[in-house]
């Protein structure tokens, strides 16, 4: 490719206008913004404005465009653009992780059909260089877990409401002011956002394509002041975590809940809108990545990292998924929660298979104990609806154990009990 590209963008809003900043001021790597396509005209645009167009067909049909930039916020019309353009022979940076999460497999074929490449460094934890870190880094070596913290906009509302003390709906609204929170914030407080991104990361950490159905997500929203109450009472803070994880030979587990973290976890000093990833490969052990995860310049940054990888023709080469480990996803694996309720009945069909503790004040209750995820996952929604908070105890992630290992566990403590 040239090393000067032909830019068409799409979409002008927080992370378009850091990108739009970030390459003016760029000394190093040159690129020309040949047009920007919006959608609203009655908005006024820091920009030039002969730049504009609301017409798509002047970025997807225009030759002298080489690389289009899709930085839209409603996930439909960017996997039409995207296709469109992969299609037209234009190599694509995006940062939509939606999109990317539920179309995997056709994006990764058409870039093999048509010879062009895909990047989206900007899509997962901002400005941590994740992507391309398991990509060119940890292409041979197997990685054993993956975790962190991958939403900004949660973490911040959670260090508002530890640190300053101020309400949930507050602190949300500070996010959004800030820029971190997507348009339908949904997605970030219930643990979308973060299972995108977890689902994006797990084809070059572990080469495994898993559909976000498959995987559990429940968020912040239903967090109590009990719950408040209880970690400040343990000295624990609460943050939202995907985990995925290698279990026995080859099975993957991954999920998204919050987590209780004691001081022991680096992910507990993880402030704001930072992001980490705490990561485990088989031969370099632990590592640990942290970052601005949300917000314009620093995701602005990310793309333009992409860019310029582009321009010297970079592509994703997807080793792991190419190798295929025969990795299977299950959720048939048991992890310990803390589930506060109001009134037993509202927990009667949730199956515990083992129950730790459990307290009950004239308010509320809780339990810590183990559940399988398949258990949670089928009464998600329904949970969703009451008002029970459910999050992984401390040291949880540890504790994940495959369903079948439970059995043997059991089968032996019986074993030992009659001996
Ligand atoms: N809403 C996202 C977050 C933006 O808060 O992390 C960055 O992907």
């Amino acid at each position: 490719m040239n090393s000067k590209i032909k830019i068409g963008m799409f979409g002008l809003g927080c992370v378009g206008q850091g990108l739009y900043e970030v390459l003016n001021k760029s000394t190093g790597f040159r690129a020309d913004i040949e047009r920007i396509v919006v959608k609203n005209p009655d908005k006024k645009r820091p920009v030039n404005p002969s730049l504009i167009s609301y017409d798509k067909n002047d970025i997807l049909n225009n030759p002298d465009i080489d690389v289009v930039v899709e930085l839209i916020d409603d996930p439909q019309s960017a996997y039409e653009i995207v296709k469109t353009a992969l299609m037209h022979g234009k190599h694509v940076v995006t940062a939509n992780k939606k999109m990317l999460a539920h179309h995997f497999e056709e994006l990764y074929q058409l870039q093999q059909k048509y010879g062009v490449s895909l990047l989206y460094e900007g899509s997962s934890c901002g400005s941590i260089p994740i992507i391309r870190t398991l990509e060119e880094y940890f292409d041979n070596e197997p990685i054993q877990s993956l975790e962190g913290i991958f939403n900004g906009t949660t973490n911040y509302i959670l260090s508002k409401m530890t640190q300053d003390r101020i309400g949930y709906a507050e602190a949300l609204r500070q996010a959004q002011e800030l820029g971190f929170a997507e348009s339908d914030p949904t997605n970030d407080v219930e643990g979308y956002d973060a299972k995108y991104k977890a689902l994006i990361m797990c084809w070059h950490a572990f080469g495994l394509s898993v559909h976000p159905d498959q995987v559990l997500n429940l968020g912040i929203d239903l967090l109590g002041s009990e719950d408040m109450d209880y970690l400040r009472e343990k000295e624990l803070k609460l943050k939202l975590t995907p985990v995925v994880k290698r279990l026995g030979a080859n099975n993957l587990v991954a999920f998204v809940l919050p987590q209780f973290v004691s001081k022991k976890n680096p992910i507990y000093y993880v402030e704001q809108e930072f992001n980490a990833v705490s990561l485990e490969a088989r031969y370099s052990g632990q590592q640990f990545f942290q970052g601005r995860g949300a917000g314009s310049l620093p995701t602005g940054a990310a793309v333009l990292s992409d860019l310029s990888a582009l321009s010297y023709g970079y592509k994703y080469e997807y080793k792991k998924y190419r190798q295929n480990e025969h990795l299977t996803f299950t959720n048939q694996a048991s992890i310990k929660v803390y589930v506060r309720f109001r009134h037993s009945e509202e927990i009667k069909d949730l199956k515990f298979t083992e129950i730790e503790q459990s307290y009950s004040s004239p308010g509320y209750q809780y339990i810590i104990g183990r559940i399988l995820l398949e258990e949670l996952l089928e009464k998600r929604n329904s949970l969703h609806q009451k008002d029970i908070f459910l999050a992984l105890s401390e040291g949880g992630s540890e504790s994940i154990v495959l369903q079948q290992d439970l059995s043997v566990t059991k089968e032996k403590l019986v074993e030992s009990m009659e001996i």
